[in-house]
């Protein structure tokens, strides 16, 4: 699925865009999905796991999101860089597609500076106008604060945990948290 281009300002008064990705952003997410993965354990890769992601890749899975019917992905251009991206996707079988699954992540130099708020709006307003959608879930790691602030902010709630679901490479154990968001 694409999305209308939308442009806003960042909170330090830049401009940014969000939209569907195109080819002219498949380095720009390369370089982003690398970076973010050594800037923060919140993101459930490291750098070197990245070697498997490849322009081939990125274009066919920017193509196939793109045209599909049940998921989206939006990126955010700041300064002609992608600073991030997020993606929403719903399943299609009968017992399962009231509900929608969204993540989100920023390069470390992007944060708090509203983008994430933004990127939220636009994925509630894609799950919105899809009416067999009634909840909109996702899961955050243990301890990250900002993240869990943003989803509350934009109506998620969280409903369980799972228990030492992360293992960090040091060995530590982080619960993971399941969150859900009803539509209005
Ligand atoms: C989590 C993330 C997507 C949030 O996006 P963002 O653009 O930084 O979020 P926003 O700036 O729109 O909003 C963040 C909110 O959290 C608040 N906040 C920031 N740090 C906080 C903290 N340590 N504790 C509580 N609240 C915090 C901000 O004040 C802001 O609220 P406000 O708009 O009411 O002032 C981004 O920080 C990120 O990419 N983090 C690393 C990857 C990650 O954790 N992804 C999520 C995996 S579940």
């Amino acid at each position: 699925m694409r999305i209308e281009q939308v442009e806003f300002k960042l909170k330090d008064g830049r401009s940014a865009l969000l939209r569907s990705p195109g080819n002219e952003d498949i380095q720009g997410m390369l370089d982003y999905l690398y970076v973010s993965s050594g800037e923060t354990e919140f993101i459930l890769r490291y750098p070197e796991e990245c070697e498997k992601y490849t322009p081939e890749g990125e274009k066919e899975l920017f193509d196939r999101m793109n045209a599909s019917d049940n998921e989206a992905m939006i990126v955010c251009i700041v300064d002609g860089k992608v600073a991030g991206n997020c993606e929403i996707v719903w399943k299609k079988g009968m017992k399962t597609k009231h509900r929608a699954f969204v993540a989100i992540a920023l390069l470390k130099e992007y944060w708090n500076q509203g983008i994430g708020t933004r990127m939220f709006e636009e994925m509630i307003r894609i799950a919105e106008s899809n009416h067999d959608i009634i909840q909109m879930e996702l899961d955050f790691v243990e301890g990250n604060s900002r993240a869990r602030a943003l989803y509350e902010k934009m109506g998620f709630r969280i409903t369980g945990v799972k228990p030492d679901a992360i293992r960090l490479k040091d060995g530590t154990l982080l619960n993971e948290y399941s969150m859900v968001r009803k539509m209005k």
